[in-house]
């Protein structure tokens, strides 16, 4: 899932600067709406259409809404065509568009082109219509989201007080300014957007890959359309029962086995590899939780080339967080950011993790880059979902210091984490009859395909357990590693069982763990493990999809 504007996404960052490769380049306003799926060149090497869909499934007075569609197009000859894969990066709120644009092709590499590879903007996010938000402008947008992060609900005695009434603020503006299309916002209306789209591209069935929040996605559509399931890979699962009840604590259990491989890695890799490295593992946890007492009373300044901050203690847990997303890209560089501000300089551990550059009004900027399109309002997006989704909470200041104590039970993250809980309890809208689980269905048409990883920082293995449980048939793959999601720790073993259940439908024994191709820590020695460089292209192109996921969801 996301969470962050920088943190909190079932990946996410809230930086509206984000992912935004695709915007320069094409203007969306230039494509007609259609009920048919009308491609016209867009991006590089990618064709884009607009799909017209109703607003509200129940009645056609509410109006229209349109579907942002991107394909990296199948080059195989029709006879070998094997139809589309539609693709949900994760967020909520995160632009499908952008991911193709980004990786398609190195998806492509990964599946094979016989598939077009369809990213799509979920209904009410960035490129589709209407776009959800509650800011007039991206500078009332600017003023209040927070850049670097959700601030940790322990890092001050009133943190949890002023969030809460930050949620009332929010979830207020958003019912009085998101009349007419705000309740619409739903995974269950995506799942019905995913009927058309695929009914567009003349297909009676779906085949879809979903990680993190994409997860929700594809278990939703499955237990709304059993018979609509064609290959339906859910990767990095959520607890569905925690997604539609507001209460996500249970993705934290594996947060602190995540940190702690941290500690044990750094230090099996030993002090040339590893720059925070300490003669123990547990030597090296103790360093850590000194830097967190340290900065917590003493936030170091800095100033960058292109920012500045004072690093403190939400920036430090921030980093933390998200370097957990990705252990194989992002262990390393959290090493030695460590390492440097323990000499007192945070320069380091901010420009790899939390630094984000000052907004400027795209009127008064003389930057070379492109203003940033309203469209970008992944945090308004993120929100609606999953509080739309959610059951209605309402809790009050001293309900949230409880369920922050019992979340502090499961996780040291739980700072960061019960955030979710605090913006939804300020949220009014919920629209009568969603869909809100349970999530499951007898028999779905072709079994699902469900990736876990066995430490994942925000979807842990039991997510992805239960929900293989609620669709019989469906088989459990494990990937035995550290980090979110498949696509966060490249192997070549999950690419290959994902190929040969798209193209041929195979299924995984019952059983079967496959393991990353890179090290927690690799070697400065160079040489990779003989199968990894065997797997170069598979190594490569995952990575490049680990990345831009990342970056399109925030982390
Ligand atoms: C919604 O789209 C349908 C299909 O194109 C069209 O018939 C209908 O008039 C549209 N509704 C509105 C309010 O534009
Ligand atoms: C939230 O979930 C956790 C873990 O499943 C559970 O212990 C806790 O009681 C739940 N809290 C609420 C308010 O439902
Ligand atoms: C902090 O570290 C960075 C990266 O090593 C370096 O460029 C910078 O000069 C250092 N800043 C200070 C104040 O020492
Ligand atoms: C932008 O650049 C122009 C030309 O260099 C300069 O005259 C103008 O003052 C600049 N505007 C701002 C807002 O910095
Ligand atoms: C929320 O709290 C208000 C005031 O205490 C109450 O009137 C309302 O019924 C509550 N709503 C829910 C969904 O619990
Ligand atoms: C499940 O559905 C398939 C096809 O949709 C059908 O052939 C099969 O008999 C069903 N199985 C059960 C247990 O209902
Ligand atoms: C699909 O099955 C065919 C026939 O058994 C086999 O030749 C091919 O290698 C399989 N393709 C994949 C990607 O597993
Ligand atoms: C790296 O790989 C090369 C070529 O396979 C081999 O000759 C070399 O010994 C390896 N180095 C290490 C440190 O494993």
């Amino acid at each position: 899932m996301v969470f962050s504007t920088r943190s909190l996404v079932l990946s996410a960052v809230w930086s509206s600067t984000m992912g935004v490769i695709a915007d320069s380049s094409f203007n969306w306003d230039t494509l007609l709406p259609s009920t048919k799926l009308d491609w016209k060149p867009c991006y590089s090497g990618i064709e884009c259409t607009r799909l017209i869909v109703p607003l509200d499934y129940d009645s056609s007075a509410a109006g229209n809404a349109t579907i942002a569609i991107a394909r990296y197009p199948s080059t195989s000859s029709k006879s070998d065509y094997l139809g589309p894969i539609l693709l949900n990066p994760g967020g909520p709120g995160s632009s499908g568009v952008d991911y193709v644009v980004e990786v398609g092709a190195e998806l492509a590499t990964l599946l094979g082109n016989e598939f077009d590879l369809v990213g799509f903007d979920p209904r009410g996010v960035s490129y589709s219509t209407p776009a959800v938000s509650w800011f007039k402008s991206d500078a009332e947008r600017a003023l209040w989201v927070p850049t670097s992060g959700y601030p940790a609900l322990d890092e001050s005695a009133n943190a949890i007080a002023e969030q809460w009434a930050r949620a009332q603020v929010q979830g207020q503006l958003a019912e009085e300014r998101g009349q007419g299309y705000l309740q619409h916002i739903t995974t269950d209306n995506t799942a019905r957007d995913m009927v058309r789209i695929m009914e567009a591209f003349g297909q009676e069935k779906l085949q879809y890959w979903g990680i993190s929040y994409g997860s929700a996605l594809g278990a939703t559509f499955a237990a709304l359309f059993p018979d609509k399931v064609g290959r339906v890979v859910i990767d990095g699962v959520l607890d569905m029962d925690a997604w539609y009840s507001a209460n996500l604590t249970v993705e934290e259990t594996d947060t602190d086995k995540a940190l702690q491989m941290f500690a044990d890695g750094c230090f099996a890799a030993g002090p040339n590899d590893c720059a925070f490295y300490a003669p123990s593992s547990a030597q090296i946890t103790a360093n850590l939780q000194a830097l967190l007492a340290s900065v917590k009373t003493n936030p170091l300044p800095v100033i960058t080339p292109i920012s500045y901050d004072v690093f403190g203690y939400t920036l430090l847990k921030n980093s933390l967080f998200t370097s957990l997303y990705s252990a194989t890209s992002l262990f390393q560089l959290l090493a030695e950011g460590l390492a440097n501000l323990a000499k007192g300089n945070a320069s380091t551990i901010y420009t790899s993790f939390v630094q984000v550059p000052p907004f400027e009004c795209p009127a008064d900027s003389n930057s070379t880059s492109p203003p940033i399109p309203f469209h970008h309002n992944t945090f308004e997006a993120l929100w609606s979902i999953a509080c739309n989704d959610a059951s209605a909470v309402n809790d009050t200041v001293s309900e949230l210091q409880q369920f922050y104590f019992e979340a502090q039970k499961v996780s040291s993250f739980a700072d960061l984490w019960a955030n979710w809980r605090v913006v939804c309890s300020g949220w009014k809208v919920h629209r009568p009859g969603r869909f809100s689980g349970p999530v499951q269905a007898a028999n779905t048409s072709f079994p699902l395909l469900v990736v876990g990883n066995t430490v994942d920082p925000v979807t842990p293995i039991s997510g992805a357990i239960k929900t293989a449980q609620a669709f019989p048939g469906s088989v459990l793959l494990t990937l035995d590693a550290v980090g979110h999601t498949s696509v966060n720790a490249p192997s070549t073993c999950v690419f290959g069982y994902l190929r040969e259940y798209f193209v041929n439908g195979t299924l995984p024994e019952v059983g079967t763990v496959c393991t990353p191709n890179a090290p927690v820590f690799p070697s400065s020695e160079g040489n990779s493990t003989a199968s990894g460089r065997r797997d170069l292209k598979s190594s490569e192109a995952g990575r490049a999809i680990g990345a831009a996921q990342r970056r399109v969801t925030g982390h």
